[in-house]
């Protein structure tokens, strides 16, 4: 991996002394101290398989895949400076980010998209404490294969009892037999049906055999899926990760079903593990999602050392919630959205009417998938009009119905929504999502308030999908 260009610079700039002239009139007068970043896109090597194998031609945030990982503090103002060093357009995502409208980097609808060796300032101040991530949303199937993603962690005004914070960022590649990332983005077969899943996973940026532990150390652990289509479900042998928090925010801390950590692309799991094997001891962390294709992720190996204590810390391992405004559900607003197209058995694709076609050259291929029958295509740009208005503090009560034989990560900009019930069944742990994953045929309803004025996208977040037209977008006045 390059690490020489890894200088991420996180300067405190401290304004308030008043009279003190500011160089830019985006800053707010009132601020006292804004926490400023920048991260240049170019193209750059890494190497994804530890071993001496050959470096792979990628696209960085920073020179390092993934990005630096963006560390902003809840309820403080953030400045990010985005300069694109590549020869195409591009964005920035926060991913799960609730942030002025203007700020969410979707290239069209949001802002103009930044042009070769154009700069944007991203300001926002994070309301949510918790696990999110930044990725481009300009031709993002490419650009995301390509490795475009980062961690951004916005950490909790109290720190949190654990002897340390670790972060996973995992990502999918298709890799050729030369190392080179496989040719053939947007094919479509890949559109049809599961998306572009590859064949290397890394965990910040290469295949570690190990990772290194303590007897009896609590860990938080942050996951997150930035592969552009695989699905993954980790089991950690020999111990009992509990949930804290799904896509950032908190949840009821709960150990999860049958052991396996679901994690579709775009999520983020925050489980703390109490470390509680022997000294010396090694365990597998698996991901057995597709049948047949389990495979390693890494190993817990323990260090020799003595346990740091006897029991695991008694500390409650709840994490504090956010300020999410509570759904009115007895004046809730309906609407439900149809996920419809793909291929079904026998090899034809499902019926996808009404296109809209707002496929342009260019913008990958033609619609495989359609949201209530209409089929938006892209990465999202000028002229989408939404599919429904939302009143501004209005709560919209919504059911995905998935009629697809397929799954889908559905996610929603700017909003994280309260996940109500699963095929009828109540969804336990009060559980906030902004991605929320859909088997095939499932029907899930969750409810948000529309807080937050805007047009923002809602798409399937595997990123064939949603290029080849399994998204939308609402608005809310
Ligand atoms: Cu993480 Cu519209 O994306
Ligand atoms: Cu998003
Ligand atoms: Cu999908």
């Amino acid at each position: 991996m390059n690490t020489n260009f890894h200088v991420l610079s996180r300067r405190r700039f401290l304004v308030a002394a008043a009279g003190v002239a500011v160089s830019t009139s985006m800053r707010p007068a009132w601020a006292t101290g804004i926490d400023e970043h920048r991260i240049k896109v170019a193209p750059g090597h890494a190497l994804l398989k530890s071993g001496d194998g050959p470096q792979t031609a990628v696209w960085t945030y920073d020179g390092t895949i993934p990005g630096p990982t963006l560390r902003l503090r809840q309820g403080d103002p953030a400045r990010i400076i985005v300069e694109n060093g590549l020869d195409e357009e591009t964005t920035v995502h926060w991913h799960g980010i609730r942030l002025p409208n203007a700020m969410d980097g979707v290239p069209g609808l949001t802002q103009p998209p930044i042009k070769p060796g154009e700069n944007f300032v991203y300001e926002f101040t994070p309301p949510d404490a918790g696990t999110f991530w930044y990725h481009p949303h300009a031709d993002s199937l490419v650009q995301l294969g390509r490795g475009l993603a980062g961690a951004l962690i916005v950490e909790e005004t109290e720190p949190v009892a654990v002897d340390r914070d670790l972060m996973w960022l995992l990502q999918d590649w298709r890799l050729a037999a030369d190392g080179k990332i496989a040719a053939g983005f947007g094919s479509a077969m890949d559109a049809a049906m599961s998306g572009r899943v590859g064949n290397v996973v890394t965990l910040n940026g290469s295949t570690p055999a190990d990772v290194s532990v303590k007897a009896g150390e609590r860990i938080r652990l942050r996951l997150a899926n930035a592969s552009l289509a695989r699905m993954m479900a980790l089991r950690f042998e020999g111990h009992r990760p509990v949930v804290v928090a799904i896509d950032g925010q908190p949840c009821d801390p709960h150990e999860p079903e049958g052991g396996r950590l679901v994690l579709a692309p775009a999520m983020r799991i925050d489980v703390v593990l109490d470390m509680q094997g022997d000294p010396g001891s090694r365990h597998a962390v698996t991901d057995d999602f597709y049948d047949g294709l389990a495979y390693t992720l890494t190993t817990l190996a323990y260090d020799n050392a003595p346990p740091l204590r006897t029991h695991p810390l008694d500390a409650p391992v709840g994490l504090p919630r956010n300020p999410l405004p509570e759904p009115d559900l007895v004046r809730a607003e309906r609407q439900e959205l149809v996920l419809q197209g793909g291929m079904m058995g026998g090899g034809k694709l499902a019926g996808v009417g009404g296109m809209m076609g707002m496929a342009t050259p260019g913008m990958n291929g033609t619609a495989a998938w359609a949201i209530d029958g209409m089929s938006m295509t892209g990465d999202g740009h000028a002229g989408m009009a939404p599919q429904f208005t939302l009143k501004r503090g209005a709560t919209c009560h919504l059911t995905m119905r998935n009629e697809t034989a397929w799954w889908h990560p559905m996610h929603v900009h700017g909003f994280s929504m309260l996940v109500l019930s699963r095929n009828g069944s109540p969804v336990l742990h009060r559980q906030w999502q902004d991605t929320v994953l859909l088997a095939p045929k499932d029907t899930i309803e969750c409810a948000f308030v529309a807080d937050n004025p805007g047009d923002w996208m809602l798409h399937c977040h595997v990123a064939d999908h949603q290029m080849a037209g399994l998204m939308t977008v609402f608005r809310v006045n």
